[in-house]
């Protein structure tokens, strides 16, 4: 397991005598990705999501009223995202009170996603997404969009597609992919990006550090190469749910068939 973060001491390098990052991982290596849906019984729709130390829920409820009503919108219906991170989610205790980084990363995690919704079918209405980080270790910003787009689906909510990100960035010189933490704070770049599968597009490009703009290409591409694991992963995960409810139709119809022959 990569160490936590533990404030101001950063290590000096981040890579290891071997050649690999400090977590055991190559350049362009993801870092251990789980997903389930429905783990939460009281919403319509949810998601689970274990990204490295990342352990993030997202729950979804929609479409519903409008809470407050002077939130609605007569001719489409609103995405509300509500990012929050658990207080002993990270080294530092953190307030219990949103935070204006949380209030950013909601923001950045519905205009994320938004495009991928049909909200103009849905006037009046709004669809909330609730996520909440309970570990966090770097990029929670994209498996929060990640989580929250998977528990969309979940919902049985109408998408044009899935949304997937990940953050690609610089460490010591070298590009990598999906950084962790440490590599997050003592690193040279970082560069989350998501993508809207329907048409392949850009719905967030961030960038913090220094680097040289002739290297955007190579960053887009290792992206790209990343974000193509992950959204197999999301499809994945809601493809053995499907399965198993199409078995579990069969089986009832069967009994049914077989209560009628008695
Ligand atoms: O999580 P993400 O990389 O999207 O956002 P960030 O603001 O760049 O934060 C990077 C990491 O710093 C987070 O994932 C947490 O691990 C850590 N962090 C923290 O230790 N204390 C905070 N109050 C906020 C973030």
């Amino acid at each position: 397991m990569m160490p936590l973060i533990i404030k101001d001491e950063y290590p000096e390098k981040l890579f290891r005598e071997d050649g690999k990052r400090l977590d055991g991982r190559s350049e362009k290596e993801l870092r251990p990705i789980k997903m389930e849906v429905g783990v939460i019984q009281n919403a319509d729709g949810s998601a689970y999501l274990e990204w490295g130390n990342n352990k993030i829920y997202a729950a979804v409820y929609g479409p519903r009223e409008v809470h407050p009503h002077h939130l609605a919108k007569p001719d489409r219906g609103v995405l509300r995202v509500f990012y929050r991170m658990a207080t002993f989610s990270v080294f530092d205790r953190k307030r219990p009170a949103p935070g204006r980084r949380e209030k950013e990363i909601s923001m950045i995690v519905a205009d994320c996603i938004e495009p991928v919704l049909f909200l103009e079918l849905y006037p009046g209405t709004s669809f909330e997404v609730f996520i909440e980080v309970m570990d966090a270790d770097g990029g929670t910003r994209c498996a929060s969009t990640t989580v929250a787009a998977l528990a969309l689906a979940d919902a049985g909510i109408p998408m044009k597609s899935l949304v997937s990100a990940v953050a690609v960035g610089k460490i010591d010189g070298k590009k990598v992919v999906d950084l962790s933490g440490i590599e997050d704070k003592a690193g040279e770049a970082d560069l989350p990006i998501a993508i809207t599968w329907y048409n392949e597009e850009v719905s967030l490009l961030q960038f913090d550090g220094d680097m040289d703009l002739s290297e955007m290409n190579e960053f887009l591409i290792d992206a790209k190469e990343a974000l193509e694991k992950i959204h197999k992963i999301q499809l994945d995960v809601l493809k053995r749910k499907y399965l198993k409810l199409q078995e579990e139709t069969k089986n009832e119809e069967e009994k049914e068939g077989k209560k009628g022959d008695d």
